[in-house]
């Protein structure tokens, strides 16, 4: 068996990404056990630097060891007690699975549902919530499978109004997108590397609010071979053990009360992605995003492509392309690829095969690989007798960066 050598590739699908070489340098520096007083205090300083990442002061904020879906699921079977209520605004697949998650903790589920490519608005969402009176209200950020990014801050004032919890997966909004824990009043995030956060998936870090943090409070059971005099013990515990986060923040804090091998290896990763994002500055990361994900959607439209749904409510940091009717979407992903090392997605259920999902996020929203792509686009697109204008796509995205460069301050990073 051979080592493994993967292939050049420009990752511009909806996800995972490159990661940053500075995070695969991280990735690849020694293990140090996990009560190494140099590890407790690196775990520390990872928690500092995710509160910065998500506008928080949340003391309960660290790491879920696993992928975003660890995440979700880590806060709704953490939050939610069998029979408690839940309500899910689903506006594409990632609502699906948090209405799946929650489910299978035991909630009782209630979803509204708009159409795929729609997000909704703020004064449907609080119907719903005084409809259905939950715990919960579960809400997707930026939904990959459609690019829509829902508007959420407003939602906390009117959870807090109505006392419910406002969770949020922002998985594939944070970073190119604004996201104010504490300033929108948002009780639960968990997010995961892999988007523009520039690292590979496999750490999901989360935050709660202190008003979550009394749910967890209230269902902490620390397990036999652990526990100690005077812990608390519970009949019916949190349904997950992995994933209990009262039990993963009792090893974050102070306690260090045993639970898990911390994935060292994850964790330095997850520590360089913070610091990459705020050494260039939150807003500024926002400002890259925006422009590049500016730059490819007048790229793709100046192919003479069409956008998929509501292009005022589109997450920055990706875009649906509808195929065209005589193109053969798959083909096109195929050529892409072999012929150019660069990968594209294609969306799930009554979007797969329907539009294609480019990407411009962490390491790599920048302009020579959004230039990059719209060339190997034109030219895969030419190749297979749809008529593109020549060069149309490359000029638009030059010209989007052209125009900030000149409204922009001399310093300004927001240029390249
Ligand atoms: C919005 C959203 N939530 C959750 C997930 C699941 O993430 P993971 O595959 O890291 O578990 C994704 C993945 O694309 C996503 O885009």
């Amino acid at each position: 068996m051979l080592p493994v050598n993967p292939p050049a590739r420009l990752l511009m699908g909806p996800g995972p990404i490159d990661a940053d070489p500075r995070v695969l340098r991280a990735l690849s520096t020694p293990l140090v056990g996990q009560y190494d007083p140099w590890m407790t205090s690196t775990m520390n300083d990872t928690q500092t630097l995710y509160r910065q990442v998500f506008g928080t002061a949340n003391v309960a904020t660290a790491l879920v060891d696993g992928t975003s879906r660890a995440g979700i699921e880590a806060v709704l079977v953490s939050l939610l007690a069998p029979g408690d209520r839940v309500l899910v605004p689903v506006f594409g697949r990632f609502g699906h699975l948090l209405a799946e998650i929650a489910g299978r903790a035991g909630a009782e589920v209630h979803t509204i549902e708009t159409a795929w490519g729609q997000v909704f608005p703020t004064s449907a969402i609080e119907d719903a919530i005084l409809a259905t009176r939950p715990k919960v209200l579960a809400v997707v950020q930026g939904d990959t499978s459609t690019t829509m990014n829902q508007p959420l801050d407003e939602l906390g004032a009117i959870c807090e109004r109505h006392g419910v919890l406002l969770y949020t997966d922002a998985t594939a909004s944070i970073g190119g997108n604004p996201l104010e824990v504490d300033a929108w009043g948002i009780d639960a995030v968990s997010v995961g590397l892999q988007k523009c956060l520039g690292g590979p998936s496999g750490s999901a870090p989360v935050t709660l609010s202190p008003r979550a943090t009394a749910v967890l409070d209230g269902r902490r059971s620390v397990e036999a071979g652990i526990r100690e005099p005077g812990d608390e013990v519970l009949d019916e515990p949190i349904r997950s053990n992995y994933l209990d986060l009262a039990m993963i923040l009792d090893y974050w804090g102070p306690r260090r009360l045993n639970h898990h091998t911390e994935a060292a290896s994850m964790l330095y990763a997850a520590h360089e992605c913070a610091r990459i994002l705020l050494e260039e500055g939150r807003d500024a990361v926002v400002a890259r995003h925006e422009l590049a994900g500016r730059a490819m959607l007048t790229g793709v439209q100046e192919l003479g492509l069409q956008v998929f749904g509501d292009v005022a409510h589109k997450m920055h940091n990706v875009v649906a392309v509808r195929i065209p009717d005589v193109v053969d979407g798959d083909a096109v992903r195929g050529a892409m690829l072999a012929d150019h090392g660069i990968e594209i997605g294609t969306s799930f259920g009554p979007l797969r095969g329907r539009v294609w999902r480019i990407g411009t996020m962490g390491y790599n929203a920048r302009k020579d690989a959004v230039v990059t792509t719209l060339s190997a686009l034109e030219q895969v697109l030419r190749r297979g007798g749809f008529p593109v204008p020549q060069g149309g796509g490359v000029d638009a995205a030059l010209d989007a960066y052209a125009a900030a460069a000149a409204a922009a301050p001399a310093s300004s990073a927001v240029v390249a």
